[in-house]
């Protein structure tokens, strides 16, 4: 038992001290289906200044969101993380198109190459983040339910599974 732990310990050490991804979906969509969120996604993008920002065990130092298109669609994954990046005084990547997992993939593997102690945020919208954990390393990526838009899939180095799927719990947001 004793022996065991010994053995453990470094390995525990080494996995904590790994970078990690964490995977969001952008904010909720206005009902009458123009571009931008919904009053509930701006109060999401308010709540995830609280949750993965500086006073969060988050430490995150790079940001991706997928790029908006020029008459504004897809802009909901910048809308959803720009408040916390400018809090955390990051600019947020966006210079991957919503379909292009690779380039997503990409760009981890090239920040991971600069040895970062910081973790990265993706957010985009959910049917591609299956793909974006695919093209990342894993061969059982989840798929994000349709009707939540609250999950935090963690994604921990070498990217080979998501290890934890739990809510940001912004107040009132639930679902
Ligand atoms: C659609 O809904 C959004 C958010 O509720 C609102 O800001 C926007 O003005 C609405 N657009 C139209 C064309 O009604
Ligand atoms: C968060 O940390 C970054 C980097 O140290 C800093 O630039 C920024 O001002 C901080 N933001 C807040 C709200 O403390
Ligand atoms: C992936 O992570 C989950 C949650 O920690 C764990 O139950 C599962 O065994 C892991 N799968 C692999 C292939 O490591």
């Amino acid at each position: 038992m004793q022996l065991t732990h010994y053995f453990l310990l470094p390995v525990l050490l080494a996995t904590a001290s790994a970078q990690t991804v964490y995977l969001i979906r952008h904010g909720e969509k206005p009902a009458n289906g123009s571009t931008g969120l919904s009053a509930q996604g701006v109060e999401r993008a308010q709540c995830l200044r609280n949750v993965f920002g500086n006073s969060s065990q988050y430490n995150i130092g790079y940001i991706i969101a997928e790029k908006p298109k020029s008459d504004g669609h897809r802009d909901r994954p910048l809308l959803t993380v720009q408040p916390l990046a400018t809090d955390l005084g990051l600019t947020v990547d966006t210079s991957c198109d919503r379909d292009d997992q690779d380039c997503v993939a990409k760009l981890v593997k090239t920040y991971d190459k600069g040895n970062p102690t910081q973790n990265v945020l993706i957010c985009w919208e959910h049917g591609q983040l299956t793909k974006i954990v695919e093209a990342l390393g894993d061969k059982n990526a989840p798929t994000y339910p349709d009707d939540s838009f609250n999950l935090i899939w963690t994604d921990p180095q070498p990217y080979d599974n998501i290890t934890s799927t739990q809510s940001e719990e912004c107040p009132g947001l639930d679902n």
